[in-house]
């Protein structure tokens, strides 16, 4: 059993809340948090997430107090515990008393307490105290009530993920001899002959601390590789402690959407329920475009089952060089978005906004001005509305296009800098892949490499710099049975030691593409170089590749300009009953757009005539009703074409043949469950928020 099954989320609604510092605060405001909570359906909250040192003021002495006494409000105000494990920072004592648990940075340098995350992931010191509050916290309370979920640390990683000091070279060099064995296995494996690299002691590896020139790719990797593995052994440590001393509990850890720096499969596995804390910054407006891909990897890191945003922003964060705040609407849209893409909750960081420290400005539910706030007004009413969506609660999102997310590849292709071009950019290469496919209208779910894809139509896979001979094989399987598989530049290149694929990239996948890369050919950002794609030239400023292709492949776009020019850029080939393409280049969005139309004709899917970026449908079904999200994430209003007789769940009226949306209008339209969700276009008009927008 899934254990994510084993321990469901005992809440009988849609969550709503946020995290909760009654610490913070004087007790006598905790009644008036209560009632204000009440009145604005809060159902949920998370604490204590950084109470360590109020909770145990002296090593081995611990104030449970005030804890109990607001645990036991709560519970009696109906309000459901995510109870936080409070280990997201150590108490300074502890800190004090072992100061070789302090992190460190790649210069040698330590880093002080004065903020958060002050540890060192590897430090044996941290685990223990970490497995010992766990216990504490779960023995306390893992009878209580109320609490309906754990949530263990806070965003690992957020401050760091890295750290260079002694204890973790010691953790390193273990984690290789697990890895590889010998120092021969490891020597062979980091291609050591290259600029005289030959270790003859485990005890000569440190961790890649600054060196005079480009350190060993494969060691920077490996060390990527080891960082995320390293919070998980920490994040481990806690779920086996809460499952054994609560079995029914599902645990957490809230991630941190398209987050670098951990590979979330792996954390994803490791817990009982995905947890998001998604921030889409209120001054770039298509933000929402990339939440939509966020929130396709946090429901495809458990197979399209539900996940919970779990922070967001009521208004404005505290933490960009300008913090913008959302305008009356925003937060409503941005919201239910999550909805849409799969969550059963909308969770704010957090619920009364501070006096003081480093998060005072940042917007909360309750405002400074309290009751009155304009955030307090509009999450109140948010509050509310969410009780007429409940029926979506449980079900999944329909998509038919599939992403594939894979962190080696992410680490491989920007840890180092001895790369082809510095322009490469994993992350804003699968951004933009999304980018035109939300465009288009399909909502992407984010998948591994290796599968599986069999819900799928159409499979991307923006980049897959690493790639091995079992994802070729899924990759190929898929095609075979009919599948539309799409790969971006500079894939299959290296093996997972970043050795070349003998005879190049693209490697393993080279039978299913049908090509060969003789050379990448990367551009310094010209703005002149274009390719043609049926009979449309479109840019292509940084990047390029000589490929030559087999008989059976057929070249559906060429380069037009510069030392390429005439040459193959875009490829297709059929694959048993599917195609697989290749597309060679770095397109921008009106590029990918006129691809993967092409693709998704080729698949028999739908595609948007009319594009808006401000504009989005989500399906979420149940085993007989289909609940199609409409959403304007923009000022204008959309004229949209919708299902005849639909009943809309929010304003409980049946629809017509067409709806307007007005700024930040949603719609959730419920209809009976069809074989294919939904497809909403905008009605054909003219339209002043094209693509260029989304540039
Ligand atoms: C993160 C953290 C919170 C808070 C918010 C502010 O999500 O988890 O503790 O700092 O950022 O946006």
């Amino acid at each position: 059993m899934t254990p994510d099954l084993a321990r469901p989320l005992r809440l009988e609604s849609l969550a709503y809340g946020g995290d909760y510092n009654p610490d913070q605060w004087s007790e006598d405001v905790w009644d008036d948090d209560i009632r204000l909570m009440q009145e604005a359906g809060v159902n949920l909250v998370s604490l204590p997430i950084f109470s360590w040192p109020q909770l145990e003021p002296e090593p081995g002495v611990f104030d449970w107090g005030w804890l109990d006494r607001i645990l036991a409000k709560l519970w009696d105000a109906g309000i459901r515990i995510d109870l936080a494990t409070a280990t997201a920072t150590p108490p300074s004592w502890l800190l004090r008393g072992h100061p070789e648990m302090m992190p460190m940075d790649a210069d040698g340098c330590r880093l002080e307490f004065g903020s958060r995350q002050t540890y060192c992931p590897s430090s044996p010191v941290w685990r223990e105290n970490v497995a010992r509050m766990t216990r504490a916290m779960a023995e306390r309370y893992g009878d209580h009530p109320g609490v309906v979920l754990w949530h263990i640390s806070n965003e690992y990683g957020d401050h760091t993920s890295r750290c260079w000091c002694p204890e973790s070279a010691r953790h390193f060099r273990r984690w290789l001899q697990g890895r590889y064995g010998d120092l021969d296995g490891l020597n062979e494996a980091w291609g050591v002959n290259v600029w005289g690299q030959r270790y003859t002691s485990w005890d000569h590896i440190e961790t890649p601390r600054r060196a005079p020139g480009p350190i060993n790719p494969t060691k920077l990797l490996d060390f990527e590789r080891f960082s995320s593995d390293a919070l998980l052994e920490l994040f481990r440590i806690e779920v086996d402690i809460l499952h054994e001393v609560t079995p029914g509990i599902p645990v957490t850890t809230n991630f941190m959407s398209m987050f670098r720096d951990l590979d979330y499969w792996d954390f994803a596995a490791a817990e009982d329920i995905v947890t998001d804390d998604a921030y889409p910054d209120p001054a770039d407006p298509i933000a929402h475009v990339g939440a939509a891909l966020n929130y396709g990897l946090m429901r495809g890191l458990k197979e399209g089952r539900p996940w919970l945003l779990l922070e967001s922003s009521a208004s404005a964060t505290s933490w960009r060089d300008v913090n913008v705040p959302k305008p009356p609407g925003k937060m409503r849209v941005d919201s239910l978005q999550a909805v849409a893409h799969g969550s059963d909750a909308v969770m704010f960081f957090q619920w009364r906004q501070a006096k003081y420290g480093q998060e005072k400005f940042h917007s909360s539910m309750l405002g400074h001005r309290g009751e009155a706030s304009r955030t307090y007004q509009e999450t109140k009413a948010l509050g509310l509305e969410l009780r007429r969506l409940e029926e979506v609660r449980g079900t999944r999102v329909r998509s038919r296009v599939a992403l594939v997310v894979d962190w080696d590849s992410w680490w491989g292709s920007s840890a180092t800098e001895s790369l082809p071009s510095q322009r490469l950019n994993w992350a804003g290469q699968a951004r933009a892949w999304h980018r035109a496919m939300h465009l288009i209208g399909h909502p992407v779910d984010a998948v591994r490499a290796t599968g599986p894809f069999d819900a799928y139509d159409v499979v991307l896979v923006p980049n897959l710099y690493i790639a091995d001979a079992a994802q070729a094989a899924a990759l190929t399987a898929f095609a075979e049975a009919g599948g539309h598989v799409v790969v971006g530049p500079f894939s299959g290149v290296v093996d997972d030691t970043e050795k070349v694929h003998d005879g190049g990239a693209p490697g393993p996948l080279r039978a299913l593409l049908g090509i060969e890369v003789d050379e990448q050919w990367p551009h310094v950002d010209d703005a002149r170089e274009r390719i043609t794609f049926a009979g449309v030239e479109y840019a292509n400023p940084t990047w390029a590749e000589w490929i030559e292709t087999d008989a059976a492949t057929e070249v559906r776009g060429r380069y037009t300009t510069g030392e390429l020019a005439g040459r193959p850029a875009v490829t297709r080939r059929g694959a048993g009953a599917g195609t697989a393409w290749y597309v060679s280049a770095i397109l921008e969005d009106d590029g990918l757009v006129a691809v993967f139309r092409d693709v998704l004709a080729g698949a028999g899917l739908p595609v948007r005539e009319v594009l808006h970026v401000d504009f989005e449908s989500v399906t979420r079904s149940s085993s007989d009703t289909d609940y199609t999200f409409v959403l304007n994430h923009g000022r204008d209003p959309l004229a949209v074409v919708v299902p005849e007789g639909a009943r809309d769940l929010v304003t409980g009226a049946t629809t017509r043949t067409t709806m307007t949306l007005d700024r930040y209008g949603v719609a959730v339209l419920a209809t009976p469950r069809a074989a294919e969700p939904p497809f909403l276009t905008l009605s054909p008009q003219p339209t002043d928020r094209p693509i260029q927008k989304a540039g």
